[in-house]
């Protein structure tokens, strides 16, 4: 039978428990989850890209049927390099919704046979996001249950520097 395999992209700057729960729940549905780690941002990054895809593996090493790849290309393509039309996108809230609506059609333009699919997050994660993550960790708070331990060990040692 073909494996049904998926890309979960994204910047993870840092992965957080949010989208960790989108990658689980993908791993028991799709044979393969490609989490591909952008390597550039609009929004200005705190972690390099080989630090992003490392926190990526490490909190991600339970599961077996994961790949980390860092892509620095149009998703669009690095979906048809690795012969992928599936692109997982989790969605928050509604303002999520809007965006998401355009990426697609964008990546739909681009590469027609390319699907999206969405899955919610789980509510306790709705407000999550990296950017608020890292403000709130940057003036002291606590996020520890918002982020996995290793990745709120790196965030307290990247703020300290
Ligand atoms: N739980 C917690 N947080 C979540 C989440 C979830 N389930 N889903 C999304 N988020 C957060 C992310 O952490 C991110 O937070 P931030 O803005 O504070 O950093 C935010 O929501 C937006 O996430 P996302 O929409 O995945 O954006 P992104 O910047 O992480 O990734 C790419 C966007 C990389 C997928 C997209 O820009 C891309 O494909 N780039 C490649 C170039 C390309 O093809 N461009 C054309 C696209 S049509």
């Amino acid at each position: 039978m073909e494996k049904r395999n998926a890309i979960y992209p994204g910047t993870f700057d840092p992965i957080t428990l949010g989208h960790l729960d989108i990658i689980t729940r993908a791993t028991k549905i799709f044979d393969c989850v490609i989490i591909a780690i952008a390597a550039k941002s609009n929004k200005e990054l705190l972690f390099t890209l080989d630090e992003r895809v490392y926190l990526t593996k490490i909190v991600t090493k339970h599961l077996s049927n994961i790949k980390v790849i860092a892509f620095n290309d149009l998703i669009a393509k690095f979906a048809k390099v690795h012969n992928v039309n599936v692109l997982i996108r989790g969605l928050r809230i509604l303002t999520d919704f809007e965006y998401e609506i355009q990426l697609t059609h964008m990546n739909r333009y681009i590469s027609p046979t390319l699907e999206s699919i969405f899955f919610m997050t789980s509510k306790e994660f709705s407000f999550i996001s990296s950017s608020l993550v890292k403000e709130v960790a940057y003036y002291g708070g606590d996020v520890s249950s918002l982020i996995p331990n290793s990745v709120n060990k790196a965030l307290t040692a990247k703020i300290k520097i």
